[in-house]
């Protein structure tokens, strides 16, 4: 199976730039033809960039996150059900860090999202203090610990971030990925049936670029990539899906 590529565009790209990337992308549309592709524009770029994929069916469209509550007095907040999307992501370390999003929170945002989109994405990782304490298994349970016990027939990735590899330039190592990805496999496998189990997929984020995504392809049970800075930028974007296996 094709790697999946999932677009986090943060606040890279204003509502023209983000048009723009998208023009660039119709001017291609054989290199994206056979992808899987997400993106997840910043929420005043969504509308139009729905608008711009018209003609591009297979890219899907999200969130970069959802508020906790559907509706009511949250000055500034975007509901899940502001706009009908595909996808959402929870619990970014953005979020936990500057937002100060605790474990309370990004579950009940993780549950809005299973209720309301047909993917999503849940995002944990440990900081490198975490890391350097050895409690990097520690952490990935707490934040798994959010997991319903169903899905509802809807799809869920968890995407692997270290903290300490997101815009930093550091990209964890194969080895490193792959035994935290096997941890949260079993962690999930004690959850879920084969059936849902079926309907998860485990992706990394941190730092990949068209250098480290080829050889990153190759760690097994990763299904994907959460990408942030170098998705924002045409041509890495173009060469990351032309070297993801
Ligand atoms: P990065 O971000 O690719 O810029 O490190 C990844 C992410 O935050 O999802």
């Amino acid at each position: 199976m094709s790697k999946i590529f999932a677009a986090n565009w943060k606040m890279y790209l204003n509502e023209e730039e983000s048009i723009d990337f998208i023009s660039k992308m119709s001017s291609n549309k054989d290199l994206f033809a056979d992808k899987k592709v997400m993106i997840f524009p910043s929420h005043t770029a969504l509308s139009s960039v729905k608008n711009a994929l018209q003609n591009m069916p297979n890219i899907k469209v999200g969130m970069q996150d959802c508020d906790m509550k559907l509706s009511g007095a949250v000055t500034g907040s975007n509901s899940i059900s502001s706009i009908p999307v595909d996808s959402c992501i929870v619990g970014h370390s953005e979020r936990r860090i500057i937002f100060k999003e605790d474990e309370k929170i990004v579950k009940k945002k993780l549950e809005n999202s299973l209720q309301a989109v047909e993917t999503t994405i849940l995002c944990i990782g440990e900081t490198l203090e975490e890391k350097n304490q050895d409690k990097t298994f520690e952490v990935v349970d707490k934040q798994l610990s959010i997991l319903p016990s169903t899905l509802n027939g809807k799809k869920l990735i968890i995407a692997y971030e270290p903290v300490w590899a997101i815009g930093t330039g550091l990209v964890a190592s194969n080895d490193y990925i792959a035994e935290v990805l096997s941890y949260i496999n079993n962690a999930i496998k004690s959850l879920y049936s084969d059936e849902v189990l079926s309907e998860i997929n485990l992706f990394y984020g941190g730092s990949v670029d068209e250098n480290s995504v080829e050889s990153l392809s190759t760690i097994p049970l990763l299904d994907g990539f959460l990408i942030g800075s170098a998705s924002a930028d045409f041509k890495k974007f173009e060469n990351i899906l032309k070297k993801m296996r």
